[in-house]
């Protein structure tokens, strides 16, 4: 059993396969964290010491005893109002301003299956367990369950959290912050996944130290800015060594992860929903649920600790028909053609790709209302028939007869001011009362906290969906929120909460209706790139920059908290869009195939080189997509700070591999460069399939493989590897 209690202690164990969590309900009926690392089943209690301290209170029920306080002890699920003077998990305001929660345990109860949140995205498992602490504050009468799921396959122990006001009195939920992790000494990095449109997940890593350090988005969506996944390291915790926890939030709009060191140099991490703007009215026998935080532990450094989420990802974050299968090789139209285009455009695109053996075509932005450009027509979710020249059913079926499948795009939150939507129903967005809203590419949010928006958009995009015979949808999401006001709200406090749930229900309604088609999630690019959206779509575009040198960096910085087969990538034409920068097709391909693939050009200016390398990519990706899908992926170089990009990735027998790299400096008589590779089986031999050379597992781990110098910028390369018996 993955969960224990020992009863005479009052120590709850948690058991992964490799790690334990352990805490315990104290003589004070405080939940204490004891806890987070390699497997023990030894209680670690004896680490609690007491001690007086000035200026840090003692609650009531300790007496004279002035050694007992909550400013020190390691807590599971810190408030405010008991002496604890640290960033907290949970505020709580009462109708007169007061803060006085206090959370005493109350009763726990332990199942055999992995608890769901309502209207919530979290992990699912057949084989995994839940606990659950119920903490009381009996004067306000709230009870709060501190939910624990152990998915054990993974190491992976998730939180998440259920207020209850079984009360008379309405409060107010100012911070709840799902998961905290209390450490009574040590020094710890955290590294934070930071960006900007078209340049996500960059990677920082600093020193926690005195004071609240804190990433997070108050932007209603998890953004392009802060990625809600996070690592806590050791300070000489490496890739392949040393002690790390990850966090990542199973939710897609704004949030907040702190750490801090208090004033005796222990350190405390919190994950959660933003406190900006958020004040959630909990009435009179309301139930109120906080988002999902994996977390994992590793104690042989960073990429181990990424296996595990990405293992957690693919396992029992994705779902639907497309979860373990491999994904079609596509074209979009987006950079191909970007508004313009007719149907008959379109349709010459599907015979192009199905000449080149591209699978699919996404018709993008630009088939309805009379959008021509990004100015207009968002909500206006009419098949543009005069542009298409036909109806989208007809395009479906002429482009299904030219052998490849059809995707299109949608963006539903948004509507423009110049569409009949906005016309008709001005009340339905975002707007402050007297006040005029913040554009952002010129369009406005719909107020997904009204039910009826959500219900009218279903009616619209599944009548759409219903048209023909339609693959795949991308859901786009091209703005921030602001004006944070909804028309059918009570109060407005509730609202960044309640939009994510309207989200959520749209994206679970269609996602269950239309069970076949393959969504892929995007919010310019990578700016909704969590676990709440993958729980929804299956992959995500990975970043509107599509120029190979970025994609390196930026598909590393995501390959920490997520798996390669979620990101979507695109070869593109050069000079590159965003970069203007040339890189060669060869290259493109080698960083694009190693996500879920696809082309994003226009495929008639290809030259019949070109083509040719089309057709032997789309050969070499459908021979490498199994392994891609479900293998172990190892980072092999840090392209922010080495001279070039690598890293392989090796199937579950340690038999075939494949490695890709890519320079992304050159110089004169450059030094060369040696890769280590990773994850091999050191008794095995491994060929080259393309040189026939032969190498020793051991060899290839601890000498590397030097790389054959070839001029020229960015050049790639990519070796398959295959074990010799
Ligand atoms: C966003 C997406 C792009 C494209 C455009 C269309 O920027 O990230 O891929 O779909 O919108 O407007």
């Amino acid at each position: 059993m993955a969960i224990l209690f020992d009863a005479e202690k009052q120590i709850f164990f948690l058991h992964t396969q490799n790690t334990t969590y352990q805490m315990k309900v104290d003589g004070q009926k405080y939940l204490l964290h004891l806890y987070y690392g390699k497997t023990m089943d030894a209680s670690t209690e004896y680490m609690l010491t007491y001690f007086d301290r000035g200026f840090s209170g003692n609650p009531h029920t300790a007496g004279t005893d002035r050694t007992y306080s909550l400013d020190a002890l390691p807590q599971e699920f810190p408030v405010l109002g008991n002496g604890d003077y640290r960033s907290v998990a949970f505020k709580v305001r009462e109708e007169n301003d007061c803060y006085g929660c206090d959370l005493r345990y109350l009763r726990h109860e332990i199942s055999g299956h992995k608890y769901g949140i309502p209207g919530l995205p979290a992990a699912y498992g057949t084989n995994a367990q839940t606990l659950t602490v119920v903490l009381e504050d009996a004067r306000l009468g709230l009870e709060v369950s501190l939910l624990y799921g152990v998915l054990e396959d993974c190491d992976v122990i998730t939180r998440a959290v259920q207020v209850k006001n079984k009360g008379t009195k309405t409060v107010y939920i100012e911070k709840l912050a799902s998961a905290c992790l209390d450490f009574l000494y040590g020094t710890y990095d955290v590294i934070t996944f930071y960006g900007r449109h078209a340049m996500e997940r960059n990677m920082q890593r600093t020193r926690v130290s005195h004071g609240r350090q804190m990433v997070g988005s108050t932007r209603g969506c998890s953004s392009h800015q802060y990625n809600p996944f996070i690592i806590l390291a050791g300070e000489d915790t490496s890739e392949r060594r040393g002690e790390c926890y990850g966090a990542a939030f199973v939710y897609s709009g704004s949030f907040g992860a702190e750490t801090e060191k208090d004033q005796y140099d222990q350190t405390r991490f919190l994950m959660g929903l933003s406190e900006e703007q958020f004040s959630y009215p909990l009435e009179k026998n309301q139930v109120f649920y906080a988002p999902e935080v994996v977390l994992s532990y590793s104690e042989q450094g960073m990429n181990r600790l990424s296996q595990q989420f990405h293992r957690c990802v693919s396992k029992h974050i994705c779902r639907g028909a497309w979860q373990h299968k491999i994904r079609p090789v596509l074209v979009n139209s987006w950079e191909a053609c970007y508004f313009d285009f007719t149907g008959e455009d379109i349709v010459n695109l599907a015979r192009q790709a199905a000449e080149l053996g591209i699978e699919m075509v996404v018709l993008d932005d630009g088939w309805f209302g009379h959008r021509n450009d990004d100015n207009s027509s968002l909500g206006d979710w009419e098949v543009n028939e005069e542009k298409l020249g036909c109806t989208l059913g007809e395009l479906a079926d002429r482009i299904q007869e030219t052998g490849v499948q059809f995707g299109i795009w949608i963006e539903p939150e948004m509507v423009s001011e110049d569409s009949e939507l906005y016309r008709t129903h001005p009340e339905w967005i975002m707007q402050i009362p007297g006040k005029k809203p913040v554009r952002a590419r010129n369009q406005l949010i719909l107020d997904f906290a009204n039910p009826k928006v959500v219900s009218y958009l279903y009616g619209k995009i599944a009548a759409v969906l219903s048209q023909g015979e339609i693959h795949y949808v991308k859901w786009d999401m091209n703005r921030s929120l602001s004006d944070i006001y909804s028309n059918y709200a009570v109060k407005q406090g509730a609202v960044l909460y309640d939009y994510m749930l309207g989200v959520y229900r749209l994206l679970e309604q269609l996602t269950a209706d239309f069970p076949e088609i393959l969504w892929e999630g995007c919010s310019g690019g990578g700016g909704r790139f969590d676990m709440g959206m993958l729980y929804y779509t299956p992959q995500i575009w990975c970043s509107d920059n599509t120029d190979a040198v970025d994609r390196v960096r930026i598909q590393y910085g995501t390959s920490f908290g997520y798996p390669l087969a979620v990101m979507g990538a695109h070869i593109s034409a050069v000079p590159n869009h965003q970069t203007g920068r040339t890189t060669d097709f060869h290259t493109r391909g080698v960083v694009s195939m190693t996500g879920a693939f696809g082309y994003e050009m226009d495929l008639g200016k290809l030259s019949d080189e070109e083509k040719a390398q089309v057709r032997e990519q789309i050969s070499r990706y459908h021979e490498a997509a199994p392994l891609l899908q479900s293998g172990d992926y190892y980072r092999l170089s840090n392209p922010f700070t080495d001279e070039f990009g690598a890293w392989m990735v090796v199937d579950a027998g340690r038999r075939k591999a494949l490695l890709s790299v890519v320079m992304l400096n050159i110089h004169g008589s450059l030094p060369v460069i040696y890769v280590k590779l990773d994850g091999l089986d050191e008794t095995k031999e491994y060929r080259d399939t393309e040189s026939g050379s032969v190498y020793s597992g051991a060899a290839l781990m601890s000498c590397g493989l030097p790389v054959t110098l070839r001029l020229g910028d960015y050049q790639a390369y990519q070796i398959q590897f295959e074990a010799t018996e």
